[in-house]
């Protein structure tokens, strides 16, 4: 089910009570954005990385706890080149001009996937944004970089079969629990929300375990041009739905 915008602005009001703890997003369309205006495609992510400065700060002022953006997947390596290192060079420069928001918004920055994939100078960055934000407590904001839940899937597999043989674990004593602990998000609360821009009604790869029983939402828009106003309404529109866990 694709979501539709209201035509006008209309801003929502939202039941403090019940704000998503944990909101992920697959930003999605900086290209065809890019593409519609006759622009290099690189010019999308650059309008894209806008966008995630107005939504991290949407996110903060409502009161969510953790938000996960879908940077750059393990499949998007395969990309010529010549986007690969512009993606990470606005990564980088995202990072690096984004620190002082981050510290004054008291919102901590964090990582997923396969960090040391990427270039080292993303790496360094990474490695300083995330110290320094480290005991911020007013929400996460949770970067998945070179990520792919399959191969994180994997990687709590191979973890788990090596504790086990080890003796440290008990096959018997693999739970669900034990499953999310050896994860990359390990510790961080599953999505009760994902957004998925751009018209795209897929999953591609993002937060398999995590996202069980997520509230999905697809909307026609965008990434560069998904607003403030969009994001509150589709909060809105997550408040109305009822959430049943497998129950009746
Ligand atoms: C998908 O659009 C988007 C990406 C692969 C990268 C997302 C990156 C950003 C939003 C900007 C940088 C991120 C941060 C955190 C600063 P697409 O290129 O697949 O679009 P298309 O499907 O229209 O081609």
């Amino acid at each position: 089910m694709s979501f539709s915008p209201p035509g006008n602005a209309v801003v929502e009001k939202l039941d403090p009570l019940r704000i998503p703890r944990h909101v992920a997003v697959i930003m999605d369309g900086n290209g065809r954005w890019a593409r519609r205006r006759l622009l290099n495609r690189v010019r999308g992510h650059e309008a894209g990385a806008e966008t995630v400065r107005h939504i991290v700060r949407a996110s903060r002022e409502v009161g969510i706890g953790y938000l996960t953006l879908y940077a750059f997947s393990t499949e998007n390596w395969q990309r010529p080149t010549a986007e690969v290192s512009a993606l990470m060079a606005l990564l980088e420069r995202f990072l690096k001009g984004e620190e002082a928001q981050l510290m004054e918004n008291n919102i901590r920055l964090r990582a997923v996937g396969q960090i040391h994939r990427l270039p080292a100078g993303v790496q360094s960055v990474l490695e300083r944004v995330t110290a320094a934000t480290g005991a911020n407590d007013g929400m996460n904001l949770i970067l998945a970089l070179s990520y792919g839940g399959r191969d994180e899937l994997v990687a709590m597999a191979k973890n788990l079969a090596r504790e086990a043989v080890a003796g440290r674990i008990a096959p018997e004593a693999i739970d669900a629990d034990a499953v999310a602990a050896h994860l990359g998000t390990a510790g961080i609360p599953d999505p009760d929300l994902l957004i998925r821009t751009s018209g795209e009604m897929r999953i591609s790869n993002f937060l398999l375990w995590q996202i069980a029983y997520a509230e999905i939402f697809f909307t026609d828009t965008l990434w560069p041009d998904f607003s403030r106003e969009e994001f509150l309404s589709i909060l809105g529109a997550y408040q109305r739905r009822e959430r049943r866990f497998g129950r009746v």
